[in-house]
């Protein structure tokens, strides 16, 4: 594990693996999203969506873990509770060659509560440090926790501090933190990403008095500027729904965060050569129109783009191999 203390540009926080992620979202960072964020950033670190434990030993594992090999580097998280269950998924998720097993303790949805997983976990600390133990002894990559700050409206530190410095003690040594309370009832899951207050200071004083663990921050980072300022004060930082939403903006990341030089992508290119991606997945049964929705704000901010957005997410157009859609754009373009 690098060190990371303290935090800032200098060459070693440079090569954290954790500098710059890309957040867990489910139903949107499948592997076909991963392809297309990789074909953006080199370096990123990208997350699978939560996959319960019980899909990976008990249904069609396959399906859930299979991935692009330029995906690297890819963690996958887990949904689960069962420290038996989680180490047995983890060897599966070393064993398909992921970087890392994330484990969910930040989602707040009545299925995953019924479930006893996700948010409700930092109420048991007990039991999440003895699933990371049986899960570090199963694995050597590295094991990770993404979690809230507090649960309900309980602000105290003191319970998120516990929590950190147990799940340390069992040897988790990386931290994703969404800056903001899990309120358990009465929100849906979208609300628990808007309503509860951000505290990115908890984040800040995690890292204190952590200083030999990496911290990574989460929640309502927008743009690059924001980025850097977190990098001042944590070891990382993981973007969710901008990345999602702006896709174009991660073809900046590998220059702005990375120290590399500007490969100045060009919006065409990226589009041909994820074109190309999904007409060998559409070959492979995938269906189009699941994976295009992807890429829907690439064009974000350019001409035409709502045009280009009409025609990647028109369901008249389904049934249609990805290069027939862009061929039509490019007639599209010379007619005009
Ligand atoms: C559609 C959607 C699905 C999500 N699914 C997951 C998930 O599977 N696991 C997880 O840890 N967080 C999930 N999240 C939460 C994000 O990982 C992230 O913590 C949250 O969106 C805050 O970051 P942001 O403000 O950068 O989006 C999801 C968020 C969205 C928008």
């Amino acid at each position: 594990m690098p060190s990371t203390n303290p935090p800032s540009d200098n060459a070693s926080a440079l090569h954290n693996p954790w500098r710059l992620c890309v957040a867990p979202m489910l139903d949107w960072t499948d592997r076909d999203c991963r392809f297309l964020h990789r074909l953006l950033t080199r370096h990123a670190r990208l997350y699978t969506e939560m996959i319960h434990v019980g899909a990976l030993l008990h249904g069609d594992a396959a399906r859930w873990l299979q991935f692009d090999a330029c995906e690297h580097p890819v963690a996958l998280q887990l949904g689960g509770s069962d420290p038996h269950d989680l180490a047995s998924a983890a060897r599966l998720a070393a064993q398909w060659g992921y970087d890392e097993v994330n484990l969910n303790c930040g989602c707040p949805s009545e299925r995953v509560q019924r479930g006893s997983f996700g948010a409700c976990l930092m109420r048991e600390p007990q039991l999440v440090a003895d699933a990371i133990k049986a899960m570090r002894d199963a694995v050597t990559i590295p094991v990770t926790v993404k979690h809230r700050i507090g649960l309900d409206r309980d602000e105290d530190y003191a319970p998120v501090r516990d929590f950190v410095g147990l799940l340390a003690q069992a040897g988790c040594a990386v931290f994703i933190v969404h800056a903001r309370n899990a309120w358990l009832k009465g929100l849906s899951p979208k609300e628990n990403r808007e309503v509860p207050p951000l505290r990115y200071e908890v984040v800040q004083r995690l890292k204190a008095d952590f200083p030999r663990l990496t911290i990574v921050v989460n929640g309502g980072i927008r743009d690059s500027a924001q980025v850097h300022a977190h990098l001042q004060q944590v070891d990382g930082v993981m973007v969710g729904r901008e990345a999602y939403h702006n896709p174009w903006w991660l073809s900046r990341w590998d220059a702005e965060f990375f120290g590399m030089p500007d490969k100045a992508l060009r919006v065409e290119d990226v589009e041909r050569a994820y074109v190309d991606y999904m007409d060998r997945r559409f070959r492979e049964g995938a269906a189009t129109m699941g994976m295009a929705r992807h890429m829907l704000g690439l064009r974000n901010g350019q001409p035409g783009a709502r045009r280009w957005r009409q025609l990647w997410s028109d369901h008249r157009h389904k049934h249609l191999r990805p290069s027939q859609i862009l061929a039509m754009h490019r007639d599209g373009m010379t007619q005009n």
